[in-house]
């Protein structure tokens, strides 16, 4: 087992400019209350509620350059929605419409200039209500960031799939958080399980819910084919991932593999055909290895890469029959 982390985990864009000592948000805009701020002074209090007791609601979402010239950002209307409602589970009221975040997504591509980048949404509490547990009354953020960010897990392991390993530790009970709401606090138990495997030299965690059974990644949900089916566990503890919605359809409309929404078992991912994450960050990521076993052949599997090819396309416009997920910047 290698001790250090493999490549895929040093390949992000993040990483690189790390590394060289730049900050990949400097010289950004961002939308901050609805106003465009440059990113150097894009700040918020140190007492900030949400900062101290991590309520907060975001979104993770990415824009595309297309064939035909010219980038559309990748099923926005949903990543919109989903954000009023893990708002909304988390007793947050939105001070924005829906409406005016999704225009604020797309004028903020265009005022940064991006082709391609991750927008990040975060709805969060100011400092108005002081810091007691309990406030009455919440003082409603809103911030947008942009960024250029490639491959989450590296381009190698879109390719040649990567090495993963079951965390120690369980994703939460439905009834300690709340697996539909993308909200800010319940990443620590992501961030413990990622932080985990990297150390023990895997590229990313798979979770187990507190029953045993399979429930996500740490920032992917989780697919595999196996008996000429494929299969993905129920939205229970686990994120509704908007690829994962969007890979179901397509699975659905265009091979001819029955999918399926079922509770699977550790042991059941060790025995599959393939293995594959789906996430905005990963996109579609192959699985080669779990817990040092190989996955089928111990490589890229054949249905996740054709997937794969199929998303690239869409998200690139070619591929019409898609075209509604796409809004055009
Ligand atoms: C825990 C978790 N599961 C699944 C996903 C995939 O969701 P989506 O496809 O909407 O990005 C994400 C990423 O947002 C995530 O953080």
């Amino acid at each position: 087992m290698a001790k250090t982390a493999t490549k895929a985990q040093k390949n992000s864009d993040v990483e690189t400019a790390k590394t060289k000592g730049i900050s990949p948000f400097n010289g950004s805009k961002v939308w901050m209350d609805g106003k465009f701020v440059d990113y150097s002074d894009a700040n918020i209090s140190v007492n900030s509620h949400s900062l101290h007791y991590g309520l907060g609601a975001f979104e993770g979402i990415r824009c595309y350059e297309t064939s035909h010239g010219g980038s559309a950002v990748f099923r926005l209307k949903e990543h919109i929605d989903r954000l009023f409602n893990s708002s909304h589970i988390l007793q947050i009221t939105v001070p924005f419409s829906k409406e005016e975040i999704f225009n604020a997504v797309v004028e903020l591509v265009k005022v940064n200039k991006f082709k391609e980048c991750y927008i990040r949404p975060i709805v969060y509490i100011g400092d108005g209500g002081g810091l007691g547990i309990f406030i009455k009354e919440y003082d409603v953020k809103v911030s947008i960031s942009a960024w250029v960010w490639g491959a989450y897990l590296g381009e190698e392991a879109l390719k040649g799939g990567i090495r993963a390993k079951v965390s120690s530790y369980a994703r939460f009970h439905v009834n300690t958080f709340m697996g539909m709401s993308k909200s800010t606090g319940q990443y620590i138990n992501s961030i413990l399980a990622k932080k985990e495997v990297v150390a023990a030299g895997y590229d990313e965690a798979i979770m187990l819910d507190t029953s045993g059974f399979v429930c996500e990644a740490s920032g992917e949900n989780i697919f595999i084919y196996s008996g000429g089916y494929i299969k993905t566990p129920p939205l229970s503890s686990v994120l509704p991932g908007i690829t994962r919605d969007g890979v179901i359809e397509v699975i659905q409309n265009e091979m001819k593999i029955p999918v399926k929404e079922e509770r699977i078992t550790r042991d059941e991912l060790y025995i599959a055909d393939e293995v594959f994450l789906t996430g905005t960050a990963a996109e579609i990521t192959p699985v080669r290895e779990i817990d040092d076993r190989k996955i089928g052949k111990g490589k890229a599997g054949n249905v996740a890469l054709e997937l794969q090819d199929m998303f690239f396309k869409i998200v690139k416009g070619e591929n019409k029959k898609y075209s509604k997920w796409l809004t055009k910047v």
